[in-house]
């Protein structure tokens, strides 16, 4: 363990000014060293995720490290609940200046019991960058890699808006709706989602949601709440009058000029139509008939799951990087620990 490093639990809501500038230095640097391929984060970006953290995911807490006194590493957890209320979704960045000095390993140890208290037996990390100092981190403490995800990103300026004149198949038409779904078409919405099951997830412990209206309504409202823009575009099968394929899209207070495109599915019974490309592309259009300064639309999409990646292409996406999901099991992950603690002690 390395002496002078200590870890506490972090409040933002009553940070100091100098806490929440070190907070920015550690995501900014881990941002220029791991994502470079992100836009410069702004003080104001941290801050404005900090007020709005990601919706979805449960409650969140936090901690710092400090070496010496200064703030040089931080954790975020989020409690994830329903399918999900077994995972500490974790993400643990250490400022790349101070790397390899264990702080990454003590942060964790010290993060354990506040999940085993809430109940979790299973520690999951989503977005660590490929090849990364975050990879052999979590190899060394013997995670497994459970899944492989592109981060793509649609930026505006540079993409051909030809690309996103698609026309809609026969037999179908487009809808779309803001914040909440209409009441006739609600049941039919969270029954499309049960396509979402199909999207490889590899050896992920996260379960894709059970969908009914009720939780359509719950998140809907959750978003409300955190003054997220939700975006849904459908496609209805005419003859049917059901959700044959859908797309959402969030736009987040603190960051109007990026979007986040969320999940798209289209049933089994319609795939092979072009269905997924032209409701993303009608998508895109109405965001930025709303939005004409939008920078960019960012996702994530499995690395094995051929045709969403080859529709984000089709409309212009560009894959910014590969990145891992992995995880392990909490009480073993505390024994590793525990014993790699006191050998380095002895
Ligand atoms: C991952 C991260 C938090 C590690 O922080 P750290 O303080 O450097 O990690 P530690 O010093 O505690 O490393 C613990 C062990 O992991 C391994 N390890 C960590 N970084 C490594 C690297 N770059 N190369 C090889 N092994 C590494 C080593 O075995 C190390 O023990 P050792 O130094 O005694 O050999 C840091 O690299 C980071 O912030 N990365 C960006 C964010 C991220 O990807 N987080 C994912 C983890 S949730």
């Amino acid at each position: 363990m390395t002496v002078g490093v200590e870890v506490e639990s972090f409040d933002p809501e009553h940070a100091t000014d100098d806490d929440l500038r070190g907070y920015y230095q550690v995501m900014l640097a881990r941002q220029e060293t791991d994502r470079p391929d992100i836009p410069r984060l702004t003080y104001e970006d941290v801050l404005g995720r900090l007020k709005n953290p990601f919706v979805g995911f449960g409650p969140v807490a936090y901690w710092v490290a400090r070496l010496n006194g200064e703030l040089v590493g931080l954790a975020i957890v989020y409690f994830m609940e329903e399918e999900s209320s077994h995972i500490g979704l974790t993400e643990v960045i250490v400022h790349p200046r101070v790397r390899r000095r264990s702080i990454g390993a003590t942060m964790l140890q010290a993060i354990l019991p506040e999940l085993r208290a809430r109940g979790r037996t299973f520690v999951e990390t989503w977005q660590i960058t490929e090849g990364s100092d975050g990879e052999r981190f979590a190899n060394a403490l013997g995670f497994h890699t459970a899944h492989t995800v592109l981060s793509q990103a649609l930026v505006i300026s540079e993409t051909d808006s030809a690309l996103w004149q698609q026309s809609v198949p026969p037999g179908y038409r487009v809808q779309q709706w803001t914040d909440a779904a209409p009441d006739d078409l609600v049941a039919s919405f969270a029954k499309a989602f049960t396509a979402m099951q199909d999207a490889p997830t590899g050896d992920l412990g996260f379960g894709e949601p059970v969908w009914n209206a009720r939780r359509v309504r719950a998140h809907e409202a959750e978003l409300r709440q955190n003054n997220v823009e939700l975006r849904v575009v459908v496609a209805v099968h005419e003859d049917t009058g059901d959700i044959a394929g859908l797309t959402q899209l969030e736009l987040h207070p603190h960051r109007p000029y990026w979007a986040f495109q969320r999940d798209t599915a289209v049933l089994p019974a319609h795939r092979g139509h072009g269905l997924g490309r032209c409701i993303k592309a009608y998508m895109i259009r109405w965001l930025l008939a709303d939005r004409p300064d939008l920078d960019r639309i960012n996702t994530t999409t499995g690395a094995a799951n051929a045709h969403m990646i080859r529709v984000n292409h089709q409309l212009g996406y560009r894959t910014a990087r590969t990145m891992i999901a992995v995880n392990r099991d909490l009480a073993e992950l505390e024994a590793d620990l525990g014993a790699r603690c006191s050998a380095s002690t002895q």
